[in-house]
């Protein structure tokens, strides 16, 4: 009864299954739905660098601009790089789609790239925020990376020009009872355009927005149960002195 009780609590917690495996410690990606500015730079990351390979079927780019305070113009021009089958640009009313099709993605990649609309919520910010950041050299793969949180991935590094290129180190350490352990480490070889204190930031901005897109309305939610809260008080006020007042007579 009680593993029982423990592996429901385990499928409560978001990415708890997922992350189950080699124990790779994740970073915790300190997110905050409510910084527009995050969400812009982070939308205008992810359309650019993963809406060829992955949709956000599930997502409208009229409703992302409203969101996050962008004009329909504005998410013409920074949001939309795809066209309709007629060469026309991509309208704003339409779903994040691409126009890969699986069967593709799994050819090329020896996967699908799934559909991002979800993925902050089913595998945790904080995973997101790592695998995003821990891809390393590895010449044995097709594309020449590997990744520590998702070992053998099927996609490319894509943000390497941003932090670099990155190699695995694996050192042995002994601790203070003569035990040795192997340290994984990642050591930055090759500096990309960001320094890691801005490519860290670009992948938090990235993962704001993925957050964000998993449940776009968590924000006004937050404020409407404030709200509600402040009602339930207020009735309870008036409910407390009707109850006095029905009582009174009674002994
Ligand atoms: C060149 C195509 C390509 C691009 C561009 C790309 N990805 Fe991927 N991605 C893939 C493929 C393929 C997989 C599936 C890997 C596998 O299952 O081995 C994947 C997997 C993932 C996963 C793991 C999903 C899961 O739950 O299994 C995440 C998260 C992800 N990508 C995020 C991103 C983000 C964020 C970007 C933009 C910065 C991006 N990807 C750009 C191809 C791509």
């Amino acid at each position: 009864m009680k593993k029982l009780i423990a592996v429901i609590f385990a499928l409560m917690i978001p990415g708890a299954a997922f992350a189950a495996g080699p124990a790779v410690p994740l970073d915790k990606a300190h997110v905050d739905v409510t910084n527009e500015a995050a969400l812009q730079r982070g939308a205008k990351l992810f359309t650019n660098y993963c809406l060829s390979c992955h949709e956000a079927g599930f997502a409208r780019y009229n409703r992302v601009g409203r969101d996050l305070g962008l004009t329909e113009e504005q998410v013409q021009q920074y949001l939309i790089n795809t066209t309709d089958a007629d060469g026309a640009p991509t309208k704003v009313g339409e779903l994040m789609k691409v126009a890969m099709t699986k069967a593709y993605g799994s050819e090329a990649f020896g996967a699908a790239a799934p559909d991002l609309t979800l993925v902050a919520r089913v595998r945790g910010t904080d995973w997101v925020y790592t695998y995003l950041r821990s891809f390393y050299k590895d010449d044995k793969r097709p594309f020449g990376v590997n990744n520590t949180v998702f070992p053998n991935v099927g996609m490319p590094h894509v943000l390497w020009e941003l932090q670099g290129r990155q190699e695995l180190v694996v050192r042995t350490e002994v601790d203070a009872k003569g035990h040795e352990h192997e340290v994984t480490e990642l050591k930055l070889v090759e500096p990309g355009t960001m320094t890691p204190a801005e490519y860290n930031q670009a992948v938090l901005d990235l993962v704001t927005f993925l957050a964000y897109l998993g449940e776009p309305a968590q924000t006004e939610r937050k404020v409407i149960g404030i709200w509600v809260l402040i009602f339930l008080f207020v009735l309870f006020v008036f409910a407390y002195f009707l109850k006095k007042e029905y009582w009174k007579d009674v002994h």
